[in-house]
C-alpha cells in the first residue's frame, strides 16, 4: 500500500503519546475490523510508527491473529515451542522464575533475510505497576545525524546474527542456529518501503558488525548509533493496562520492554507480520 499522509481517521481518534512517536487510537474496536479500519490503522502506523489500543477486553487470540493477518502473512518465531496450537503466537512470559529479558533496544527479527513489517503485542497478565514498553523513532535519529556521517553510513552494510540473543535463550550453539538462520546483511541506513524515509537500521540486540571495517572501529560506530535510540526526545513510553495492545512498525522504530517488575508476573502474546528485504534507495 502506498503511503497516504492525508488519510482521514474516521474510526478512531489519535491521541499522541509524545510529539515524535506513538499514538493511542481511541475508539477503535479490533474484534470485527472492516477494510476501512484496517486502512486507517495502517495509515496511522505509518504516521506514528507505533499505535496503541485500549480496552480490547473481548478480543480473543483468534481475533488477534485475524487482525494481524489483515496486514500480511504471519511469521513463526523459532522460540515458539513445537506443537503449540497457534504457532504464530509468541508468548512472552516472565515471573518469579524468570526476569524480563526484552530490555534492550531492538527491532524484531532483523536476523531474517526479510525482517518483519510489524508486531502486534497483546497484554494477557500484567504486574500492578511496571513492565512498560518504550519506543524510539529511528527516522528522527537518522535525520538528526551530522550530514557527513549520514553520507558515510548510507554506504555501509551490517551483519545481523540471531545467535547474539537466541543461542543462550534457545540453549543452542551458534553454529547449530546458523544452519537454519545464517547471519544476514542489511544496509546500516534503510529506506522505509512505504514512507520513503531513511532510518538507522542497526540494533544492539542483533547487529554484529559493520562489513569491511576493523572490529574495534565497527564496535565504536555501532555503539554511537545504538545510543541514538536512547534519547528521550525520540521516544514514547506505553503503560499497559488489561485489554491493551501495541502495534509497532519494525521498519521505522525500535522498542525496549522495561524489566522492572520482577518477581511479578507479566505475560504478553506477540504476533509478527512478515516484511520485506531492507534496501537503501539513494534517490529518496
Ligand atoms: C518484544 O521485545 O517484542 C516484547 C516487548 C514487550 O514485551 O513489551
Amino acid at each position: 500500500m502506498a503511503y497516504d499522509a492525508a488519510t482521514e481517521f474516521t474510526r478512531f481518534e489519535p491521541h499522541l503519546l509524545s510529539p515524535n512517536i506513538g499514538a493511542e487510537l481511541l475508539g477503535a474496536d479490533l474484534t470485527n475490523p472492516d477494510d476501512t479500519l484496517i486502512k486507517e490503522v495502517r495509515a496511522a502506523l505509518l504516521k506514528y510508527q507505533v499505535v496503541f489500543f485500549r480496552d480490547q477486553h473481548e478480543l480473543t487470540r483468534a481475533q488477534h491473529l485475524d487482525f494481524a493477518r489483515a496486514f500480511g502473512d504471519l511469521e513463526i518465531h523459532p522460540a515458539t515451542p513445537k506443537n503449540q496450537p497457534d504457532p504464530e503466537v509468541l508468548r512472552i512470559a516472565h515471573g518469579p522464575n524468570s526476569r524480563g529479558i526484552e530490555n534492550n533496544w531492538h527491532s524484531d527479527v532483523t536476523w531474517r533475510e526479510e525482517p518483519s513489517l510489524g508486531s502486534i503485542l497483546r497484554a494477557i497478565e500484567l504486574p500492578e505497576i511496571g513492565g512498560d514498553t518504550l519506543f524510539s523513532n529511528m527516522v528522527l535519529a537518522y535525520e538528526d545525524l551530522d550530514e557527513g556521517l549520514q553520507n558515510r553510513l548510507c554506504e555501509m552494510t551490517a551483519v545481523h546474527d540471531i545467535a547474539r540473543v537466541f543461542a543462550k535463550r534457545l540453549n543452542k550453539d551458534a553454529s547449530k542456529l546458523h544452519e537454519r538462520f545464517p547471519p544476514k546483511e542489511h544496509p546500516v541506513i534503510r529506506t522505509h518501503p512505504e514512507t520513503g524515509k531513511r532510518l538507522i537500521y542497526v540494533n544492539v540486540a542483533f547487529t554484529d558488525y559493520i562489513k569491511g571495517m576493523d572490529r574495534d572501529e565497527s564496535d565504536q560506530l555501532l555503539k554511537y548509533l545504538y545510543h541514538r535510540a536512547w534519547l528521550p526526545e525520540y521516544q514514547c513510553r506505553f503503560r499497559w493496562a488489561p485489554g491493551s495492545l501495541a502495534f509497532w512498525d519494525n521498519r521505522a522504530c525500535q522498542h525496549y520492554a522495561a524489566s522492572d517488575y520482577f518477581p511479578n508476573v507479566r505475560i504478553m502474546e506477540r504476533v509478527t507480520i512478515a516484511g520485506d528485504k531492507p534496501y537503501f534507495d539513494a534517490s529518496t
